[in-house]
């Protein structure tokens, strides 16, 4: 009896790809007990009506459709759980990745390995289909980052093409980030021992139809991910994100202040308009970003925008008492400084949590 497999597809906006995918698949597994489940985020397009379309004829073929949530990852995870075959493979949806190496994975796999890797960076393997030299070079250096920070002794981590066991898959599950693009990096972080990796060369084909979906916000995300995973998990994921827009936060006040005083403002007037500026592009960018699973729309952006305003200016005024009581108290200006900053953003992370973002 040969193994029984599991395909898992994320997609989003991949109505086009569905049947090509299905039939890739029929070709290259043929004689393998598989199936292959599409899980779609409610996509605008209707790729979930096509995946059903194809399922109602082929038993082979199914679709989750999860409605109120976004994300690659997390997709993943969920099609993958679904499953009660003996291994999981994930694919993207976008025939970018050569589904005829799926066999010689999970032979891999049956052979001994742990993890079978489709690599675009081992002898054999090619990248070219990545959509420009900008995205080549930002590839380049999110591997070089992971492989540092988390010693993945991988050519490939940020691969979104992968095979396991599905019992590996469901133990490792519960520890998962989750979030994101990078589901493998997760998985192979989230293993208490070093995993045996084997990688296995494929080219990375350019996309036929349909568009990436990886963006700034994605990439942004995934530097959230690395932080966590040097800090051990010590502090929450969300509570780092918002740290790093607060961050840059203070970033955006100081340059709006430099700039409106060399217009020639006063400072407090310079100072009030870099406070209100960063006020605003935090409030954005925690709400695409941190807050991304619970994104305020319509009217509730700008009751959104007011609460998180009033919510800072009291992070404010709390930071700024503190610091000076510890002042007072002949604690040094830089730690007296910090220490009211630390409990500022706290306090904002806090409040502007249960208030702003509440979940539904
Ligand atoms: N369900 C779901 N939800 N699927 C998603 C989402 C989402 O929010 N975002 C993206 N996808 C699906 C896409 O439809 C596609 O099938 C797959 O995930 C990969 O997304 P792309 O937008 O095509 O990403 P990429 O081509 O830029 O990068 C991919 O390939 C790289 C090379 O292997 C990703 O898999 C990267 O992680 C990988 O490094
Ligand atoms: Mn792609």
């Amino acid at each position: 009896m040969s193994s029984t497999l599991t395909v898992v597809v994320p997609c989003y906006n991949e109505r086009e790809n569905i049947s090509p995918m299905v039939t890739a698949l029929d070709t290259a597994l043929v004689g393998l007990p598989w199936e292959v489940v599409f899980v779609d985020d409610n996509s605008p397009d209707g790729t979930a009506d096509t995946a059903r379309e194809i399922a109602r004829r082929d038993q082979r073929v199914r679709c989750i459709r999860r409605v109120g949530r976004r994300g690659l990852s997390s997709a993943v995870i969920e099609g993958a759980l679904s499953s009660s075959a003996d291994y999981v493979a994930v694919i993207d949806g976008d025939m970018q990745h050569d589904e005829t190496r799926i066999p010689l994975m999970l032979a891999a796999c049956e052979q001994g390995a742990e993890l079978a890797i489709g690599s675009r960076h081992v002898a054999g393997g090619e990248s070219a289909g990545l959509s420009s030299p900008f995205r080549e070079k930002l590839s380049a250096a999110g591997i070089g980052l992971a492989r540092r920070l988390t010693g993945a002794p991988v050519n490939d981590p940020m691969s979104g093409f992968f095979l396991l066991r599905r019992d590996l898959f469901e133990r490792l599950a519960a520890r998962l980030n989750g979030q994101g693009f990078k589901i493998l990096l997760d998985l192979i972080l989230a293993s208490p021992q070093q995993l045996k990796i084997v990688e296995i060369p494929y080219k990375f084909r350019p996309r036929a139809a349909g568009e990436s979906k990886l963006d700034a916000l994605v990439m942004a995300q995934f530097a959230g991910m690395l932080v966590d995973k040097l800090l051990g998990g010590a502090l929450p994921l969300r509570f780092i994100n918002f740290a790093l827009v607060g961050a840059f936060g203070v970033l955006i006040n100081l340059v709006v202040l430099q700039l409106a005083t060399v217009a020639g403002l006063s400072f407090g007037v310079a100072q009030t308009l870099g406070t209100v500026v960063a006020m605003v592009a935090n409030f954005q960018l925690n709400n695409q970003l941190t807050y991304r699973t619970q994104r305020l729309k319509g009217r509730n952006v700008w009751r959104g925008l007011a609460l998180f305003m009033v919510v800072c200016s009291l992070g404010a005024f709390a930071n700024i008492g503190i610091a000076r009581a510890l002042y007072a108290e002949n604690t040094g200006g830089l730690l007296a400084g910090f220490v009211g900053a630390a409990i500022g953003v706290v306090w904002n992370y806090a409040v502007s949590a249960t208030l702003v973002w509440r979940a539904r």
